[in-house]
């Protein structure tokens, strides 16, 4: 049985999340973490598929589903160029997603402390304002402290999966 959260419950009563991973990026960190991602998370149970923002607009997120969202940071606390058309149609149309369950990878650089990591954080504040529900903290890579993003994220995956399938599944048998 399809259901409206990103996850099927299979005839044997297993839960299978369909995870969509949307890349906001300009010179391609965060495609890299995406991708890192889409290996890490497919075990059978749990597939991911990384798509780049270009092009999209708040239509990716008709009839619901479960997203990461994996975003860089630029100009004035901005999300990235090709995750424009995207952020700005989400402001303008505002849809109702309260059937959308998302998670928050925001890399930045703790150089901009105004401004920190505020691509991923402006896509929680409209995906929240908009009725979706976060699933889990928001990961805040600092690309200034020294560490790969795609291990950080790599680490920090099988928590918030797991953190899925309890949230998701709890709804499920409620
Ligand atoms: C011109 C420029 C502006 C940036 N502005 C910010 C910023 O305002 N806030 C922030 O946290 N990081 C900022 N960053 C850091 C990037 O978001 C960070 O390096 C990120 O890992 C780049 O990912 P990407 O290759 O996927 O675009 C900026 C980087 C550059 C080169």
């Amino acid at each position: 049985m399809e259901r409206k959260n990103g996850s099927t419950i299979d005839g044997a009563g297993s839960l299978a999340l369909d995870i969509t991973i949307l890349v906001g990026t300009m010179t391609g960190t965060a495609q890299l973490v995406a991708q890192e991602l889409e290996l890490r998370i497919d075990d059978g149970e749990t597939r991911a598929q990384a798509r780049l923002m270009d092009n999209l607009d708040a239509a990716v997120f008709e009839g619901g589903g479960l997203f990461l969202i994996c975003s860089s940071t630029y100009g004035q606390g901005d999300v990235p160029d090709n995750a424009k058309q995207l952020y700005d149609s989400l402001v303008s149309r505002r849809p109702d997603l309260t059937p959308v369950r998302y998670g928050v990878i925001a890399l930045g650089d703790r150089t901009y402390a105004e401004t920190f990591c505020n691509g991923g954080r402006r896509f929680d504040r409209i995906l929240s304002e908009l009725g979706a529900r976060r699933i889990g903290d928001i990961l805040l890579h600092d690309a200034s402290a020294g560490t790969m993003p795609e291990e950080v994220a790599a680490e920090w995956i099988g928590g918030w999966v797991t953190l899925c399938r309890e949230q998701i599944g709890e709804s499920a048998s409620a």
